[in-house]
């Protein structure tokens, strides 16, 4: 790609930038988030048109009109959004537009090669479902592994992959990693986005960094390390990343006793988060750290179990009563269920706060405005103004922008799912820091995280999920890679 450039309402999204990929290589796309990155992906993928530049593949120019013809000329993309339909099941989201049909004049649909095909991918990727079942009943992860699936199954020649592993933990990672390896010996080009630096540097062969639209650098194997991809994306060190506690949590927070959800009937959780303290939540995918918070938030009703704040007994029996009592969920799909997409950020910010910004029942559209330009402000959402669509936001600040909704909001217990995924180096310090101020002020924190560098760094004490139960719970001084693990697998 050369002289790539685009713009749109009010931004620059890209400016003359360059890249190029050679067969077998896997080359990492790295910056910041609103960098550019899926823009310029978006544009090799068809979905995009340039405003200037050309696209030369194997030495011929070619022009991608669109996501059809990007496919006929063997690029895969895997998107960072994900889209997979709800109503279909697996192998029918896999095979979507190109179902395979038996012979005859009424071209049915061969379900059974459908099916079986899928499997195949499906098992190469370590998901270990059936393809008959519906995309309804699985979790964000699975899903992620089935958008996978079917980028596979176009037999791409260049293969686009924008932050395939945000939602998968260590294990599933690793296996995708041995895939995209495995794909690179048989002579694919595999352009990789992620914010995650240790999958870079596991395998990429070369790094190209973009920042503010433009090329910001390269790296070659030998010269990949965390620090200098930082450096490249940021333009300066990052020294502090996580703020240690000042002072010690306070004895009252939220308690929860013998908690039972659906999908763990026979399993009771309890534990305490106090005013002050971020306690970590680790465990692999389907732990059941969800389910636990969802009960929490009031979103599924725990078959048992008590849940009080500073003392008092609680009944929560809809999110509205959560809320009412001071209690949040940032939740981890936040396209499904943190945003609209549709509307402005300024009204997803203030939609939670809107009696605040209202005065007999109108809203007070300049204290509305300014009230979330502020939060937003502090915590770097990078748009043109409060009055664009959440949904053309970059995936790292559409992120942001759901926590600037909870922290417009005076909050008392705040749970993060997944706080910063998709979420690029420097913005996930300003979280940190953020999270860390909050809990000071007196926010009891519970944080649900894959994420073990950040389970690690930003707790101050750790409980880990195994198959619904907790398996123990870790104070800071004890916490390790290695302790988290174990609990995790179910080893106490
Ligand atoms: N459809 C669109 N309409 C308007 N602006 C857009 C659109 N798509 C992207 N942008 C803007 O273009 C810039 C680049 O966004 P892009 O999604 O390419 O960033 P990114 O590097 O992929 O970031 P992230 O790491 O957060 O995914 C951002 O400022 C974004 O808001
Ligand atoms: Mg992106």
């Amino acid at each position: 790609m050369r002289g790539i450039g685009k713009r749109f309402p009010g931004v620059v999204a890209l400016q003359n930038v360059h890249i190029e990929v050679g067969a077998g290589e896997i080359m990492a796309l790295i910056g910041e988030n609103g960098a550019g990155k899926s823009t310029l992906m978006k544009i090799l993928g068809g979905v995009h048109q340039p405003d200037e530049g050309a696209i030369q593949i194997n030495g011929r120019d070619t022009r991608i009109g669109g996501v059809a013809d990007a496919i006929r000329h063997g690029i895969g993309f895997i998107h960072q959004e994900l889209n997979v339909l709800d109503n279909l099941d697996i192998g029918g989201n896999v095979f979507l537009g190109r179902e395979p049909v038996r012979g005859g004049p009424l071209r049915l649909l061969d379900s059974k090669k459908l099916h079986d095909e899928t499997q195949v991918f499906l098992q190469r990727l370590g998901l270990d479902v059936s393809s008959r079942t519906p995309l309804a009943q699985i979790s964000l992860a699975q899903r992620q592994l089935v958008e996978i699936a079917k980028t596979l199954s176009l037999q791409a020649r260049i293969l686009i992959m924008d932050e395939p592993t945000s939602s998968l933990t260590l294990t599933e990672t690793q296996r995708l990693l041995e895939v995209v390896k495995d794909l690179k010996t048989q002579g694919v080009s595999v352009i990789y986005i992620s914010h995650r630096l240790g999958e870079i540097e596991q395998i990429a062969d070369r790094v190209v960094a973009l920042r503010d639209g433009a090329n910001a650098g390269e790296l070659a194997r030998d010269e990949i390390n965390h620090e200098r991809m930082v450096r490249l994306m940021v333009g300066r060190d990052l020294k502090q990343f996580y703020d240690p506690p000042t002072h010690a949590p306070r004895s009252d927070g939220l308690a929860v006793r013998d908690l039972r959800t659906r999908r763990f009937p026979n399993r009771a959780v309890s534990f305490e988060v106090r005013r002050g303290e971020v306690l970590g939540f680790a465990g692999l995918v389907g732990a059941g750290r969800s389910e636990v918070a969802a009960a929490i938030f009031g979103v599924e009703a725990p078959l048992t179990g008590t849940i009080s704040l500073d003392g008092q007994a609680l009944r929560i029996r809809s999110s509205r009563d959560a809320i009412a009592h001071g209690i949040f969920l940032a939740p981890e799909d936040r396209r499904r269920y943190g945003l609209v997409t549709l509307m402005p950020i300024r009204e997803n910010v203030s939609l939670p706060a809107l009696a605040d910004y209202a005065t007999v029942g109108l809203v007070r559209r300049e204290a509305e405005r300014g009230g979330t330009s502020a939060v937003c402000e502090k915590l770097g959402v990078k748009a043109p103004s409060v009055e664009v669509w959440a949904g053309n936001l970059s995936g790292g600040n559409q992120q942001k922008v759901v926590l600037a909704k909870w922290l417009a909001l005076e909050p008392k217990v705040l749970i993060f799912d997944e706080p910063t995924r998709g979420i690029d180096v420097g913005a996930k310090a300003e979280i940190y820091k953020l999270m860390r101020a909050l809990a000071e002020s007196g926010v009891a924190i519970m944080m649900i995280s894959s994420d073990m560098e950040e389970v690690l760094g930003q707790s101050d004490r750790v409980a880990v999920m195994h198959e619904g139960a907790i398996t123990g719970i870790l104070e800071r001084a004890q916490c390790s890679e290695e302790a988290v693990m174990q609990l995790a697998v179910g080893r106490q």
